[in-house]
């Protein structure tokens, strides 16, 4: 009797954690967890996810778990461990079919227009949109004061963007795998403070309470906390509904042995174990991390070659590079449309964010974005910084429509094998 209470308790616990509620203080008629241990299993289309935490345990009760602002937001509103610490369109809309659209993370500073009518739940439901469907929340304000380029035209499909007033919809990234990471910090660098990855985490959190979370400046010892915190969780993909434990068998997968990796430079050697696997999915993933290791015989370029922190995919040098995915081809009919000219050239172009050509003012970086982690893809759909990709099968696309790659059907399924493993 009481074992089978016991039983029914903890199962109990594994449910709501991997559905994610575990750490959303926000609602009181919520179970709130206290701790998540270890590589605990959180289930996506592909398998399952997990964090490691240097700590011992992933910690749910600090302050990175708590409203610092005055609209109920915590950093966990929008970075839930079940979605890598990212969030997906799918939990967003969980959280809207919860509340009618009054959870916190439903907040005018994200509505398609903050000028639009917010006050029903209809009214929210066609007002965030964006957030709903795409997981993408609105950044940008006015064009840096400094700068070699200005916009001339702005077609905004939710008529809040102007030539004085740029809207940039950014998913949430998600804050793990910084052992290996760069020194870049937000998709245009925005928060990047040199070579200091810790002064930019620094910066960012910062920023984040006086903005998304309206806040006062938080004491000193609350932005450590936090930095502190982020910088112990890695997490990847854990296991595979095909292959299985992703570190058996000699391989290298998972967060744990994530964690206990040094930064350095080249290919990704997770899978190099399954190369000769009598296990069908373990030896495509093999299969697929040569795809993704190996030089393009169309373009003369690898994936590796830009994410190049091994293992992890970050840029080994702090590199951000334009890939298309603002571009006038890419767009997708939700997205503005800016056209920004060169104040010496005159010469124009179509792009749908500014990347970091907002953050320097520079011409050139324009459209460049960071290169992200590619750990626990599975858990983060959509993908790019403005999730135009819902699929990984959608990202690979991209790269052969607008980077010339060219895979055989064959190694396109072998490579979305091993982005699913990651
Ligand atoms: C309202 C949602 C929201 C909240 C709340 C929020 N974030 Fe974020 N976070 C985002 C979005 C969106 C991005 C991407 C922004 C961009 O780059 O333009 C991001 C990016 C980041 C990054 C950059 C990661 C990288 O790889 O460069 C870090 C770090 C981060 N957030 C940490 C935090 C912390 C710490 C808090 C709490 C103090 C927090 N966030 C609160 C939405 C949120
Ligand atoms: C020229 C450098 C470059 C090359 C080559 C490159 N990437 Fe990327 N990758 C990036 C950058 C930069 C981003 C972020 C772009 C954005 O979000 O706008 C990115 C984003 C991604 C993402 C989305 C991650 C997320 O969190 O949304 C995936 C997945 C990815 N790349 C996989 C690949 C694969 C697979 C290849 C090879 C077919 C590849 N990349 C080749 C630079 C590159």
């Amino acid at each position: 009797m009481q074992i089978s209470n016991l039983r029914r308790g903890a199962w109990l616990m594994v449910i709501a954690a991997s559905m994610g509620i575990a750490q959303d203080r926000g609602s009181e008629n919520q179970l709130f967890l206290k701790l998540l241990p270890n590589n605990f299993p959180q289930i996506n289309a592909n398998g399952f996810s997990a964090t490691f935490s240097t700590q011992g345990f992933v910690d749910l009760t600090g302050e990175y778990f708590q409203a610092q602002g005055t609209n109920g937001r915590s950093c966990a509103t929008c970075h839930m461990p079940q979605n890598a610490w990212s969030i997906t369109p799918d939990t967003i809309r969980f959280l809207f079919a919860q509340t009618g659209g009054t959870h916190p993370i439903f907040n005018s500073l994200d509505a398609d227009n903050p000028g639009n009518d917010l006050s029903t739940v209809e009214a929210r439901w066609e007002g965030y949109s964006m957030l709903l469907t795409r997981g993408v929340f609105r950044r940008g304000g006015a064009p840096k004061a400094d700068r070699e380029w200005d916009v001339i035209a702005v077609d905004d499909p939710h008529g809040f963007a102007n030539v004085n007033r740029i809207v940039q919809w950014r998913r949430v990234m998600p804050t793990i795998n910084f052992h290996l990471g760069s020194a870049t910090v937000a998709w245009d660098g925005g928060n990047t403070k040199g070579t200091d990855q810790l002064a930019g985490l620094t910066d960012q959190a910062t920023r984040n309470v006086t903005g998304a979370q309206q806040g006062q400046p938080a004491p000193a010892q609350v932005i450590a906390d936090i930095v502190n915190f982020e910088t112990t969780l890695s997490t990847a993909q854990l296991m595979s509904f095909g292959a299985g434990l992703l570190s058996a068998g000699g391989a290298h997968g998972g967060p744990q042995e994530l964690s206990q990796m040094t930064k350095t430079m080249g290919r990704f050697d997770l899978f190099d174990a399954w190369m000769n696997s009598r296990n069908e999915s373990r030896a495509q993933i093999a299969r697929g991390q040569e795809v993704f290791n190996s030089t393009n015989p169309a373009n003369g370029r690898s994936c590796s070659g830009c994410h190049s922190s091994a293992n992890n995919g970050t840029s080994f040098n702090d590199r951000l590079f334009d890939t298309q995915t603002a571009s006038a081809e890419a767009r997708t009919p939700d997205l503005p449309l800016y056209t920004i000219r060169n104040r010496a050239t005159g010469e124009t172009r179509q792009l749908t964010d500014t990347g970091q050509g907002n953050v320097t003012g520079l011409w050139s970086d324009l459209g460049k974005f960071k290169t992200p982690t590619l750990r626990a893809l599975a858990a983060r759909a959509p993908y790019f910084h403005n999730g135009i990709a819902m699929t990984l099968e959608d990202v690979v696309r991209h790269y052969e429509q607008h980077l010339n790659f060219v895979f055989t059907d064959q190694q396109r399924q072998d490579l979305l094998a091993f982005l699913r493993a990651l």
